[in-house]
């Protein structure tokens, strides 16, 4: 009788480390985002949209479960390079996603590229992160800051503006999405008659829309996001100056946020890689997953979440669950179609989504596509070595 429970106690033992030894370990997911601060919902937004895409896979990727390490990075560029090298060197975290911002997903880049880290950054648009910095193990699931403003210059050109005013955040961001207008503008024949901006996350627009004002341009285009992009769009329309002068913007200007800004954003014209109405199938289903799930609408920065989810679930697939595996995460993602809900696309060599940039009006509180202002717009990567 002894010896039988002995027997049954070996073999359940047995059992239980075959069934550990089975079972890999999580994947662990540095996730560096704002969830305080101007751009906080773009945070939350990001991470519902990569959570919604592993919970559609059963919570695994590629057969993994994960396990996120969750760092509030407060848009703050000055902290950036000491919360991912705690991510990296403390957490020992296999992948980052991150960030929103531009200063701080430049810092990111920085300690990937020495690490060997992959990295997925599902929406800081820095151009050098698929520039000069580009690297084999750095990704973006969602655009360059060139992409939306010079899509956006050149249609402000070919609608007849003449003399334009910029006006945005004085960080990367803006001055990047300024430049990519500013390129487009010129070549459509425009011409920039000031550049304005205000440091970042300030929201003090009066004294810049009094000069807008006194300037009297043809357009005012400007990049702003979150929270800021509530405010200046409100204050805008306030000023009087919507009745008078066309308001162009990146799409951040009314991704988001139209619940807020309400009827002061009706009308406004803007080029972004996502709208609210595209209608496509994959679309429907992962608007209806997301509200479901959320309970609430869905915008561009949710899809660039969950489309940095499903680029990681690709890379680690070929690399068969296994991080260090680089060289056949890397080649598989370089030639992969990516499902996205806003049309699919592939990576540039600089690994940068090749996309349509949609042209959107804001009609009843969505941003409804116009036209596809440029089709499969390709980031230049500049000083791009790869
Ligand atoms: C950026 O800093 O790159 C950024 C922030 C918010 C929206 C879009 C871009």
């Amino acid at each position: 009788m002894k010896a039988h429970r002995i027997a049954l106690l070996a073999a359940c033992a047995m059992a239980a480390s075959l069934s550990l030894a089975q079972t890999p370990a999580k994947l662990k997911i540095g996730l560096m985002l704002p969830y305080t601060g101007t751009y906080a919902a773009l945070g939350i937004a990001i991470e519902n949209g990569f959570r919604l895409f592993v919970a559609e896979k059963d919570g695994k990727l590629a057969g993994r479960e994960i396990e996120f390490v969750k760092v509030d990075d407060e848009s703050d560029p000055s902290k950036a390079t000491d919360n991912v090298n705690k991510l990296v060197k403390r957490d020992n975290v296999d992948v980052l996603v991150g960030s929103v911002h531009s200063g701080v997903a430049m810092a990111m880049a920085k300690v990937a590229k020495d690490t060997g880290t992959i990295l997925i950054v599902p929406n800081a648009g820095a151009d050098i992160v698929t520039g000069a910095m580009c690297a084999p193990n750095i990704f973006r699931s969602s655009f360059s800051n060139w992409q939306p403003a010079y899509a956006m210059g050149e249609v402000a050109a070919k609608k007849g503006a003449r003399r334009a005013v910029t006006l945005t955040h004085k960080y990367a961001a803006g001055d990047e999405s300024v430049k990519g207008f500013r390129e487009a503008f010129e070549k459509g024949g425009g011409q920039i008659v000031k550049d304005l901006n205000l440091p970042f996350p300030g929201v003090e627009f009066q004294a810049l829309l009094t000069e807008i004002a006194a300037l009297k341009p043809d357009a005012v285009y400007v990049f702003f996001a979150g929270g800021a992009a509530v405010k200046f769009v409100k204050d805008y329309a306030a000023a009087g100056l919507k009745k008078s002068i066309p308001l162009y913007g990146a799409g951040f200007l009314t991704d988001g946020t139209l619940d807020a800004q309400g009827a002061d954003a009706d009308g406004l014209i803007t080029a972004l890689h996502y709208a609210d109405s595209l209608g496509t199938p994959r679309d429907n289903a992962f608007r209806l997953a997301y509200a479901k799930t959320y309970k609430l609408q869905p915008d561009v920065y949710a899809v660039q979440g969950y489309d940095a989810a499903q680029m990681l679930g690709i890379g680690l697939t070929a690399a068969k669950g296994d991080i260090t595996k680089k060289a056949e995460f890397t080649a598989a993602l370089e030639k992969a179609r990516i499902d996205s809900p806003r049309g699919s696309f592939m990576l540039s060599k600089a690994h940068n989504p090749v996309q349509d940039i949609y042209l959107r009006q804001v009609t009843g509180k969505e941003n409804k596509v116009v036209n596809v202002a440029i089709k499969a717009l390709a980031d230049p990567a500049r000083g791009c070595k790869m």
